[in-house]
């Protein structure tokens, strides 16, 4: 069983993780972080909320960083994930509340009270999970490991031809994350521009949950329309799930373990760098998927939601 915080900027694709680990025999989720990135770190914390009722799951929500750690906030994305994050969905405010904690704080206290256990999956931009780093130098030898959704070493860009939005929406926070010396993994767009999922998958998963897996395809409809606008790709990508599945199932990924540092201006702001002059530790970049059985364990484990 593994312990797992999700920290996330819901989002369609976050939506789809986490109702993905609601419904996973081989997860104990422990809660959710919220950050900014598809929408603000407010609309993240209240959609974080409104996913976990929906999922039937009481578990703490601890809201994160408003900004990035040095630049000015952008502006949500939302061409992609629509403007309340959830496609054309309305908004609608959950019954509960965040906790006092905030995102960095509960991070630390969960990795120390669950050490050597605790696995993080971030699936937004990294800035609480550097607040936690540079609070705490125990934080990253108290988590079992850190598997990232973003970057990306040979595929290009998703935001910009160089940077992956997750990266390119705090590179400075990447940074620390990356030159942190923990165990990290990298769940890029190397792998997950080969995951996709279509408007058929989407229409099988509601037919065999009906209300949660409605709900997905429900807000696929609108992602799935950004895609075609990119017009790359045969279906949407499964980003924020692939990282969720990478924490349970290594064994779907082939990983390279390379020196990281990430490029924080310029043109190429929010580029995964290789950098061995930097004399990092290495961080696990998946590289290569099995994505069949990837996409299979997302919608087997769906249909057994509600
Ligand atoms: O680049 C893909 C990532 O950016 C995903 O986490 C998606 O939700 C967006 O935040
Ligand atoms: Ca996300």
């Amino acid at each position: 069983m593994t312990k797992l915080i999700i920290d996330t900027d819901p989002g369609i694709d976050d939506a789809m993780a986490i109702f993905y680990a609601a419904a996973a025999p081989d997860i104990e989720l422990l809660g959710l972080t919220t950050i900014f990135g598809n929408v603000t770190t407010k609309t993240a914390t209240r959609n974080a909320l409104r996913l976990l009722e929906k999922a039937g799951l009481d578990l703490p929500v601890a809201k994160g960083a408003d900004v990035p750690l040095m630049l000015p906030p952008f502006t949500p994305s939302a061409h992609v994930h629509g403007e309340e994050g959830f496609g054309d969905i309305p908004a609608e405010a959950p019954k509960g509340q965040a906790i006092t904690e905030d995102a960095a704080d509960f991070l630390i206290r969960m990795a120390r009270e669950h050490k050597g256990e605790l696995v993080v999956c971030p699936i937004g931009p990294l800035t609480n999970i550097a607040h936690a780093i540079q609070r705490d130098p125990e934080f990253v030898k108290n988590v079992k490991r850190i598997v990232i959704m973003g970057g990306s070493l040979e595929e290009g860009g998703n935001i910009t031809p160089y940077a992956e939005a997750n990266i390119y929406h705090d590179p400075h926070g990447a940074d620390v994350v990356f030159g942190s010396g923990g165990n990290i993994v990298m769940v890029g767009l190397d792998v997950t521009h080969r995951i996709l999922c279509t408007k058929e998958d989407f229409t099988s998963i509601a037919g065999q949950s009906p209300d949660l897996g409605g709900m997905l395809q429900e807000m696929s409809k609108f992602y799935l329309h950004f895609y075609e606008t990119v017009g790359k790709f045969d279906g949407c990508s499964l980003h924020d799930p692939a990282a969720v599945i990478a924490c349970t199932h290594p064994e779907l990924f082939e990983t390279r373990s390379v020196p990281l540092t990430v490029t924080c201006e310029g043109e190429e702001s929010g580029a995964t760098v290789v950098d061995p002059e930097s004399l990092r530790a290495g961080t696990a970049v998946c590289m290569g998927v099995q994505s069949e059985k990837v996409k299979n364990l997302f919608l087997q484990r769906l249909a057994l939601l509600p």
